[in-house]
């Protein structure tokens, strides 16, 4: 029998927390302005998940959309992947999420690559089907980065919000994932951090193990701008040149909500015009490995992005890491 190995995306779901913060209620708790963000970011406002809400809550959420749309039930899984760098336990927070659906058969596990985490998670998903291993993977981004900004720190606190946002992943006869490119560097590290702080504690004499907890968000945004913008329109060139598409080809640019400046100046660079750049991060800021499924969900609920049209998507954040996947939409 001739097995299904391409690779086709079938669905999409989103979940966002309830609690919304804006600009201007942001100044009450730090020194800023509406005015500020806006023009240095194009966020406006932000959902905040509450000390009530669990990452794995809002992942599942997601994922229940997704996997309706897909047609399937949660026994049908294979495998479940979570992108996130906020879990609920620092074992992982998959197998929560493989409980909650009910997906007895699903192996489950996370994968950490900031707001690459869901471009990473997708070519890491598609290797399963592509050799035959697996036929339906879920695929979640989600991220509450909420709990690790310094809300004292206004450089940086007014840029993150929280949400989750997941996709199903099937085997097809023809493959819809038409190229990709992973990118790492691991010398520009010290950009953008979520950092564990070890404090020496003697178990005995001459016997000492770190005590310490993760320190908040740190971040060099001009680093970080510098590199968004350089590298990205890169990796996407690569990941069409694999796809053999020119970049006019492409319907809607799906970059990492990171900051409207950074989408306008990729887009520039490539030469997309601004009606194909997907952009939702004045309601939701940057909500990390979520970003990109929860723009694609919006976009295809909406009816923005319909059944084979081809979508360029890149992740890029700490790590330093940086990607591209270029795929046509549904079956
Ligand atoms: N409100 C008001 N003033 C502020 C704020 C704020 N929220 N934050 C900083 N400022 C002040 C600074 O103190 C500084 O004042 P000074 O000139 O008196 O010293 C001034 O504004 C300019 O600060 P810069 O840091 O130079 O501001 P910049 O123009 O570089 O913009 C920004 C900052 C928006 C963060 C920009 O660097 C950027 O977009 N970088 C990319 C960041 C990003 O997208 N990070 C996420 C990556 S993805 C991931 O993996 C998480």
């Amino acid at each position: 029998m001739l097995q299904n190995l391409g690779v086709a995306i079938t669905g999409s779901g989103s979940a966002i927390p309830a609690a919304c913060l804006d600009n201007q209620a942001l100044s009450c708790i730090v020194e800023t302005s509406d005015e500020w963000i806006t023009s240095r970011t194009g966020i406006r406002q932000r959902r905040l998940a509450a000390a009530t809400e669990s990452l794995a809550a809002i992942a599942t959420q997601a994922a229940t959309g997704a996997i309706a749309m897909a047609g399937i039930t949660p026994a049908d899984l294979d495998m479940i992947l979570l992108a996130t760098s906020t879990a609920d336990d620092l074992f992982g927070s998959a197998c929560q999420i493989q409980a909650a659906l009910g997906a007895t058969k699903a192996v489950a596990f996370d994968l950490t690559a900031a707001c690459s985490g869901f471009v990473f998670g997708l070519v890491t998903a598609a290797q399963y089907i592509r050799t035959g291993v697996y036929q339906n993977v879920l695929l979640i981004g989600a991220d509450i980065l909420s709990r690790w900004v310094d809300w004292e720190d206004r450089s940086t606190c007014v840029l993150f919000g929280d949400g989750a946002g997941a996709v199903i992943l099937q085997a097809s006869a023809s493959d819809r994932l038409l190229g990709f490119e992973l990118k790492s560097d691991g010398t520009q590290n010290k950009c953008l951090n979520l950092a564990y702080n070890a404090q020496p504690k003697e178990l005995l004499d001459g016997i000492n193990v770190s005590k310490g907890s993760y320190q908040p968000i740190t971040m060099n945004g001009k680093d970080v701008y510098r590199f968004a913008v350089q590298r990205v329109p890169e990796v996407i060139d690569k990941a069409l040149f694999r796809a053999n598409l020119s970049v006019d080809q492409v319907d809607w640019l799906l970059l990492h909500q990171a900051n409207q400046r950074i989408l306008d100046a990729v887009a520039e660079r490539l030469h997309v015009p601004s009606h194909k750049v997907i952009s939702n991060l004045a309601r939701y800021g940057n909500t990390s490995a979520a970003s990109i499924p929860l723009a694609l969900d919006e976009a295809v609920r909406q009816g923005q992005i319909q059944p084979d049209h081809i979508i360029a998507a890149s992740g890029f954040g700490a790590g330093l890491t940086w990607g591209a996947a270029i795929f046509r939409w549904g079956r």
